[in-house]
């Protein structure tokens, strides 16, 4: 009896370009990296809306959904931010698989880690955003109240304080949230990925 398949579609999971085809946009990851308070969730989240208004599928990936669920158990200590990013790019991976444009807004203090998730996802599809905020203006905003306590000694290993953070040697884009607004920083974001999202 001929063991040939006959309906070869049927019996295999569809492709990465079949969802691509699907949601009419490219799956891409943009990497946001910047130190605590440097504005990536707030970029984040208003690069997602101007690219959902225009039609296009996004996910966002950051601390509060990644750090509170399947990274619960991880700190920040290296070992531990090691395994934050590297988990955090298999999740992204996945999105990407499935033709999402993946947002992730992280820390990632040191080329190690962004080299890492950059190897994870794949260089092709990997985009590096550097929010270049300085330290000065991150520790002066202190949202969380986290610089005080960590100058006060009560958080230990905090970035920028007592743990460093490596600027990226050749990001894709830099931008400074101390000196332009948020408005200016969306439109930057969308000139550059616009042209990489657009099948
Ligand atoms: S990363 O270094 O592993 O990439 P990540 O972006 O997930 O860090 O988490 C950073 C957030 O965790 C900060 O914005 C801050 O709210 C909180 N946080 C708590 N402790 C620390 C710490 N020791 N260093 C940096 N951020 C901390």
């Amino acid at each position: 009896m001929k063991t040939e398949n006959i309906h070869p579609i049927f019996d295999r999971m569809l492709q990465r370009k079949d969802k691509e085809e699907l949601l009419k946009q490219r799956g891409v990851m943009i990497w946001f990296t910047g130190l605590s308070g440097s504005g990536k969730s707030t970029l984040a989240i208003a690069l997602e809306h101007e690219l959902h208004q225009r039609g296009l599928l996004c996910r966002i990936l950051d601390g509060d959904n990644i750090r509170t669920g399947i990274n619960n158990n991880l700190g920040f200590s290296d070992t531990d931010r090691i395994e934050n990013i590297r988990r955090i790019a298999e999740v992204s991976k996945l999105f990407i698989d499935t033709g999402v444009i993946t947002i992730a807004a992280f820390i990632s203090p040191n080329n190690e880690v962004r080299e890492l998730a950059s190897s994870i996802v794949g260089k092709e599809d990997f985009v590096e955003v550097f929010i270049s905020t300085p330290l000065a203006v991150c520790e002066q905003r202190d949202v969380k109240g986290l610089y005080a306590k960590a100058r006060r000694g009560e958080i230990k290993d905090f970035t920028g304080i007592s743990s460093p953070f490596e600027a990226p040697e050749s990001p894709t884009l830099s931008l400074d949230t101390s000196t332009m607004d948020v408005h200016e920083a969306v439109e930057r974001l969308i000139e550059l990925t616009l042209p990489l999202l657009q099948r």
